[in-house]
């Protein structure tokens, strides 16, 4: 890369991301372009947020569009991309859902953590969260997340968070008293190491909640918004939340985030209780209108089956000859290759060969694809992918 963009970011930017010494300048599709002209396969586009691939034509057109019509005004005004956005959200929740937003999924989870304690009023305030989870870095989300290493030297935390084992009904239930007042969780868990809810998980937090009048809060952030095959994961397990939260792939790569709730947990959100000054911006609604017209013109919701069944395919079959995979867990887009061993010599390995993955929770590479990757490029990533696990097996 560039001396000059290394030194800037030495001198002016603060170092609290670990970064590959590797400038993008350009995105197409499944690739990247370094500022020395090197290309990239991009097998984990902007974290999850890059569900259409880089630079997806009708997103960059809408944006282009609307930034020369209205860019931004607050939210004392109504505006058309906002209220058709929230419409079109609404009506593929399948209940009702009413939107609140904002900017991210850590802004989305802080909004429903203040809706479960107005709903929880008088004298509920406990939220019961899983191990594992991951919700965001703003302080509430950040004590919603059950895993200690993110919360080190940050304490004292936001009070009233609970964590029981994800996947584990009994622990739950184990959990709840007279002072709770929600139960949050991600359908799938993903920066905790793409793990799957267990058959009847999902329904029996449903059901905990219906028992005890709680709210059922889906952190759909990374596993939302058509990744899995269906517009919002909860809906493979034939439950439904009370409120969702969805940020990342929700506007094709430009920030927006958002909260969906059904109108009686919605109807405590009233003007004074939250705010975000940029939510629901004209060009992020319009950006998220156009990536909702994308996946249904161009049958994304399939293609993340198709290349889910793919992946799980071609990496159990090798896991039959590696060793160092232990399991694989898919969902549509979102894949996770168990390792036996330290996932990030891996990812090293693959940045060689110009093959860029993501390893989470120590051992887990993580793969969110673009939906919109063809068969050519998902063959050549997976060829490279397998080669490097077989050369590091040894
Ligand atoms: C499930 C989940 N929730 C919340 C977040 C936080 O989102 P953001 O980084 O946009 O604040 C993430 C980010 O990875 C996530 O995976």
């Amino acid at each position: 890369m560039k001396q000059t963009t290394f030194d800037q970011f030495q001198r002016y930017v603060i170092a609290n991301y670990t970064r590959y010494p590797v400038c993008l300048v350009r995105g197409e599709g499944s690739w990247v372009w370094d500022d020395e002209g090197n290309r990239y396969l991009d097998f984990f586009p902007g974290w999850g947020c890059d569900l259409l691939g880089h630079c997806p034509p009708r997103v960059v057109r809408a944006v282009q569009e609307q930034v020369a019509q209205l860019i931004h005004v607050p939210n004392t005004w109504y505006t058309e991309p906002q209220g058709r956005l929230a419409e079109a959200l609404s009506q593929r929740t399948g209940w009702g859902g009413q939107c609140f937003f904002c900017n991210s999924g850590a802004e989305a989870n802080e909004a429903a953590i203040k809706i479960a304690r107005l709903y929880g009023k008088p004298g509920r305030y406990k939220i019961l969260c899983m191990l594992n989870s991951f919700h965001g870095r703003t302080m509430g989300a950040l004590s919603a997340t059950g895993q200690p290493k993110y919360h080190q030297g940050l304490e004292p935390l936001l009070a009233g968070f609970h964590f029981a084992p994800y996947g584990d009904l009994d622990a739950a239930a184990r959990l709840i008293d007279s002072e709770t007042c929600a139960i949050l969780v991600e359908p799938i868990q993903g920066e905790g190491g793409v793990n799957l809810p267990p058959a009847g998980y999902l329904q029996g937090l449903r059901e905990l909640c219906d028992r005890h009048n709680l709210l059922l809060i889906f952190d759909e952030v990374q596993c939302g918004m058509g990744r899995t095959g269906r517009w919002f994961a909860h809906q493979h397990w034939d439950v439904q939340p009370d409120v969702m939260t969805l940020a990342k792939a929700l506007a094709g790569g430009v920030a927006a985030g958002a909260l969906i709730a059904r109108p009686e947990a919605a109807e405590k959100l009233r003007p004074g209780t939250h705010a975000a000054t940029f939510g629901g911006n004209p060009l992020a609604c319009a950006a998220a209108l156009a990536t909702i017209e994308t996946i249904e013109a161009d049958g994304l919701l399939r293609r993340a089956e198709e290349l889910g069944a793919h992946f799980q395919q071609r990496f159990e079959a090798l896991r039959q000859r590696c060793p160092l995979i232990q399991e694989v867990r898919v969902k549509g887009g979102m894949i996770g290759i168990d390792l036996t061993g330290d996932g990030a010599p891996v990812v090293k390995a693959c940045l060689e060969r110009r093959l860029l993955i993501n390893c989470t929770h120590t051992t887990v590479l993580r793969l969110l694809p673009a939906l919109t990757l063809t068969d050519a490029e998902c063959e050549e990533g997976c060829a490279i992918l397998e080669e490097v696990l077989l050369r590091i097996t040894g």
